[in-house]
């Protein structure tokens, strides 16, 4: 499965193609792709003295990309799943000072190496499941200190991990405890102190927010992503999660790159999106944990044209898992997208989606050799078996590094 031929991200039709080369081959060098082909024909090209990887009777797909996760955080919210599971929903926990603020508190409480230690571990979780690049946010900090004290985090995981990570400044994640009831007051803080220090010490390459009832306002939107996207930052947004707010109407109309969930968008947040060309990232994992049953409507964002990406929105609260097969395999049951369009959402088009469709996501001669080698046959498996991974080996930049 290559998913070579198309210089930006696959559209309605072109999700489901997935370039496949039946006993194919790669010869790569220095850490990237120099050909890929039939086996017998890139034979010819190889040098004396290289390594073989054999994966005769395997699947090769190119590594996952991650487009949207949370994957730095203190302790777990393991306590209040059994209070979802006896009956209490996730904006009731929120409202009772749980939710993404206790994550907040644990997360200031551990200091930065702390942090990098149980992220590390959770970096190998994440490429087992044959994942290679992952966004990755801050968002449990709240403090400038805090915040920049992830971002740090997700730096040093960048330099000491082999898993690419993409830094993403979430400071208007939820309001601050400090701030309570001052909410413009944390979003100018935000504004005013928070962006030009993250700009400045040059730790994030995307700027978020949480629009949604309770959190964030189209307002604090506009105020935050505007000056985000005036300090030189790319714009990702998480909308339209839990209530229908208009936020990805409000994505396109601010230049976002992305907006992320949709769970309650309808036919005008589409057309918008279209319009603009915002790419919608879905999260079905979310979903799922919370123990909802909306789903985005991505057979109606498919066939309006938008550039489909999936990812798992892996954190603490509301998808715990690092798992891009089980979002495969939630989008198929769930959201009907068949595997092949599953495949290129957490490919190619996610690549696209983090400014890096030119380097990964597709494994093409000049890309980096960014591979996973799963045990199946028929790479509809790796959607179709669910709870388990069928990753056998994982290759960055032509190294195995699982
Ligand atoms: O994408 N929606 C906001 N942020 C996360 C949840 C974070 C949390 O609950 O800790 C999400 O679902
Ligand atoms: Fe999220």
């Amino acid at each position: 499965m290559t998913l070579a031929g198309t210089p930006r991200p696959r559209v309605g039709p072109e999700l489901s193609e997935l370039a496949i080369i039946e006993d194919g081959g790669m010869f790569v060098q220095s850490g990237t792709i120099v050909a890929v082909g039939r086996a017998n024909e890139i034979a010819h090209q190889l040098p004396n003295d290289c390594e073989v990887v054999e994966a005769r009777g395997r699947v090769v797909l190119p590594g996952f990309v991650d487009a949207h996760a949370h994957p730095v955080f203190g302790g777990n919210r393991v306590a209040e799943f059994e209070m979802r599971a006896r009956g209490a929903s996730y904006e009731e926990i929120a409202a009772a000072g749980g939710g993404i603020r206790s994550t907040v508190r644990l997360t200031r409480a551990a200091s930065e190496d702390e942090l990098l230690e149980q992220a590390r571990h959770r970096v190998g979780q994440i490429l087992r499941c044959g994942t290679t690049t992952m966004e990755a946010k801050s968002g449990y900090g709240l403090t400038t200190n805090d915040e920049l004290k992830m971002l740090r985090v997700i730096r040093r995981l960048n330099e000491t991990t082999a898993l690419e990570l993409v830094p993403t400044f979430l400071g208007a994640h939820a309001i601050a405890e400090e701030f309570e009831g001052r909410r413009e007051d944390y979003v100018s803080f935000v504004v005013e102190e928070m962006i030009p220090r993250v700009v400045r010490q040059q730790l994030a390459e995307y700027c978020d927010i949480f629009c949604e009832r309770g959190y964030f306002d189209g307002a604090a939107a506009r105020r935050i992503l505007g000056a985000a996207k005036a300090a030189g930052l790319k714009l990702r947004m998480h909308a339209d999660q839990l209530t229908n707010s208009g936020g990805a109407a409000l994505a396109a109309e601010l230049g976002a790159v992305t907006a992320d969930h949709l769970e309650q968008t309808e036919e005008d947040g589409i057309a918008a999106m279209r319009s603009a060309g915002v790419q919608p990232v879905l999260l079905p994992g979310s979903v799922y944990a919370l123990g909802k049953t909306r789903y985005p409507k991505a057979r109606a964002m498919i066939d309006a044209g938008l550039a489909v990406v999936l990812a798992t929105d892996f954190n603490p609260g509301s998808s715990p898992t690092p798992s891009i097969p089980m979002v495969l395999s939630l989008a198929a049951t769930q959201m009907k997208m068949t595997p092949a369009e599953g495949v290129t959402a957490a490919t190619i088009n996610a690549a696209h989606s983090l400014g890096r469709g030119d380097r990964i996501g597709s494994l093409e001669a000049g890309k980096l050799a960014n591979f996973t080698v799963f045990d199946c046959e028929d790479y509809r498996e790796i959607a179709y078996w669910f709870g388990v991974s069928l990753a056998e080996s994982v290759h960055v930049r032509g190294m195995r590094v699982l």
